[in-house]
């Protein structure tokens, strides 16, 4: 993840196609997926201060509460930001971060009550949408080769690994998208 690539051009409460979306995880269990709001900074932070553990996934998320803020003060800056709420308690952050007119880089952060139920991988096939209804072309991310549960949630819903090093510290993974059939095209 280099969310510090990100431009500045997009704002956090921008309307996404896909969202409010209420769906299930593979048990069933049912998860509300929305757009951040200014609102919920506190309850955000809040959830990255009970976020175990820290700092394994490149170094983020940070771990204490300054650099918290620090850190969502940067990235909250810029792109589409989704939260999963479950019984009213923030318990997800997804971000799709534009990086030039036909990219977004995604990153997703779940509170370890939620992972392994596949609500990862519910999100990266949101972000996918959302980019998609964004105009963009392609969805890049960058992920630690040890964290086998994001690369498994990654290659679940679609995207790829790209050529690197064998030696590279990170594996970057890509997903491209084509544009929504027009139901109007002939
Ligand atoms: C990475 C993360 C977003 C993935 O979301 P998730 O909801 O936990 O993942 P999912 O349940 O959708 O999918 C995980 C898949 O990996 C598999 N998996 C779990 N542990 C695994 C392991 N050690 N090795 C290989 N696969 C593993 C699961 O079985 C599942 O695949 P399956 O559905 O085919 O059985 C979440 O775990 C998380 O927030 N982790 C901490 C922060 C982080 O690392 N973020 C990514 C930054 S790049």
């Amino acid at each position: 993840m280099d969310t510090s690539t990100a431009d500045q051009r997009a704002t956090t409460t921008r309307p996404a196609g896909p969202l409010p979306r209420d769906l299930v995880d593979k048990g069933g269990r049912p998860f509300h997926a929305r757009l951040y709001t200014r609102a919920d900074r506190y309850a955000l932070e809040e959830m990255y201060r009970a976020f175990d553990p820290k700092r394994r996934a490149q170094g983020l998320p940070p771990g204490d509460g300054e650099s918290i803020r620090r850190w969502l003060d940067h990235v909250l800056a810029a792109g589409t930001h989704v939260l999963v709420e479950i019984d009213g308690e923030i318990l997800g952050h997804l971000m799709v971060i534009p990086m030039s007119d036909d990219a977004s880089e995604l990153a997703n952060f779940l509170h370890q009550a939620i992972r392994n139920r596949g609500i990862g991988t519910a999100l990266n096939q949101l972000a996918v949408e959302i980019a998609r209804a964004e105009g963009r072309q392609r969805v890049w991310l960058s992920v630690e080769p040890s964290n086998r549960i994001a690369i498994r949630s990654y290659e679940k819903a679609g995207f790829r690994r790209l050529p690197g090093s064998l030696w590279a510290p990170e594996v970057e993974m890509e997903a491209r998208l084509t544009p929504e059939p027009d139901p109007a095209a002939p």
